[in-house]
């Protein structure tokens, strides 16, 4: 599954100041939307007349919420919500700064939770909690990518799209610094964009 890249492969559209740093493919554009498929059929048969009210954490699930709603054949309603980039102390409490709320009121509601990926659980595990005290009918989480290697808290996952390796990755709608999310592919930097980073480049 793990592919060098290779320039002959790319849609010249995307050879580019972006492409030049990637390092391998992870998972390829077909590969995702495939999945995304699946994933939006079993969603419209889960929520078959429950008119599920699906809430996205902005930026990161841009792509993978626009792509899983045109997959879905159910009604469904949408609704974002935007966190803060915080601080490495206050992440390793678990604390994350609501930036932008709901415009919905939740409560008896279906909600579907949507993120781009999952790795320590602290931000889902705080927007959850905050959510559930809103009282809606249920909640349930289906997350594109998650990361098992540095879990703190064991939280339910219903619908998974893709397990990742424990590397830090980018590309459909996950950047580096704000960068490269709209590469339509997942994949890995060059080690010298995150050396470059370090320096202070
Ligand atoms: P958690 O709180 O550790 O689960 O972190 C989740 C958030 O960290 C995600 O919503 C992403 O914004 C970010 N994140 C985690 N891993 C990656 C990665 O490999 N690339 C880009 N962002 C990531």
């Amino acid at each position: 599954m793990h592919k060098r890249m290779n320039n002959d492969e790319l849609n010249p559209a995307h050879l580019s100041e972006l492409t030049q740093d990637i390092d391998r493919i992870l998972i390829t554009e077909v590969e995702i939307n495939k999945r995304i498929m699946e994933i939006g059929t079993q969603i419209s048969n889960d929520y078959q007349g429950k008119n599920p009210l699906m809430i996205g954490v902005l930026k990161g699930v841009l792509f993978f919420l626009a792509d899983l709603l045109r997959s879905i054949t159910i009604p469904v309603e949408v609704d974002f919500l935007a966190v803060s980039s915080y601080s490495a102390e206050a992440r390793n409490k678990g604390v994350v700064r609501l930036v932008k709320d709901l415009d919905t009121p939740i409560q008896d509601r279906h909600v579907l939770f949507v993120e781009d990926v999952v790795d320590t659980g602290l931000t889902l595990n705080y927007l959850l909690k905050n959510l559930n005290m809103r009282n809606p009918a249920s909640i349930q989480v289906c997350t594109l990518f998650k990361k098992e290697k540095h879990r703190l808290i064991s939280l339910p996952l219903k619908y998974v799209g893709f397990e990742l390796p424990d590397r830090f990755v980018v590309g459909y709608g996950l950047d580096f610094r704000e960068k490269y999310r709209n590469l339509p592919f997942v994949g890995l930097l060059k080690p010298y964009v995150l050396a470059r980073e370090r320096e202070g480049y």
